[in-house]
């Protein structure tokens, strides 16, 4: 069988986390998650594309084409994730499922923060376990891909 493909997908100011409020966003830099997100995945036998953009429309356009090089989405969108109904449409249009994972605990910080346009889209939602979150995002993500496999 083969592996399966990931995309993990971030969104505005996530390539600055090493520059970042520590207490929220921990220690590591941008590059230092990705290898560690990327050996994650390949301990759970998936392939991991890490992946960045400041500009919202890149997003989108990143959503559009998902399905063509990914089963499966993890989706750290940093603040457009409690307002951008853009990226909320993208992914519903994306039709792959997807996870949300978040560093920090947005539901126990500012109100704005504690709304998540696209939770509801996602078939899980991972917060506040910074970057053990990733591996547990990465597990619900595989877990519903071979549910999505048993139902046909
Ligand atoms: C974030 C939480 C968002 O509220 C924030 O705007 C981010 C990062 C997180 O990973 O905790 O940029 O998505």
């Amino acid at each position: 069988m083969r592996r399966l493909r990931v995309d993990v997908m971030h969104g505005v100011n996530l390539d600055q986390i090493g520059r970042r409020d520590p207490e929220h966003y921990g220690d590591l830099t941008f590059t230092e998650l990705e290898v560690r997100v990327k050996k994650f995945a390949r301990e759970l036998e998936m392939d991991a594309t890490f992946w960045q953009t400041n500009h919202e429309g890149e997003f989108c356009e990143s959503l559009h084409i998902a399905a063509e090089r990914a089963d499966g989405l993890l989706l750290n969108p940093g603040a457009w994730t409690h307002y951008s109904y853009a990226i909320r449409d993208a992914l519903e249009l994306a039709a792959v499922p997807a996870v949300e994972v978040h560093l920090s605990a947005i539901d126990q910080r500012e109100k704005w923060r504690r709304v998540s346009v696209i939770r509801d889209l996602c078939v899980g939602s991972v917060q506040g376990k910074g970057l053990d979150g990733y591996r547990e995002a990465l597990e619900l993500l595989k877990a519903a891909i071979a549910r999505e496999g048993d139902s046909g």
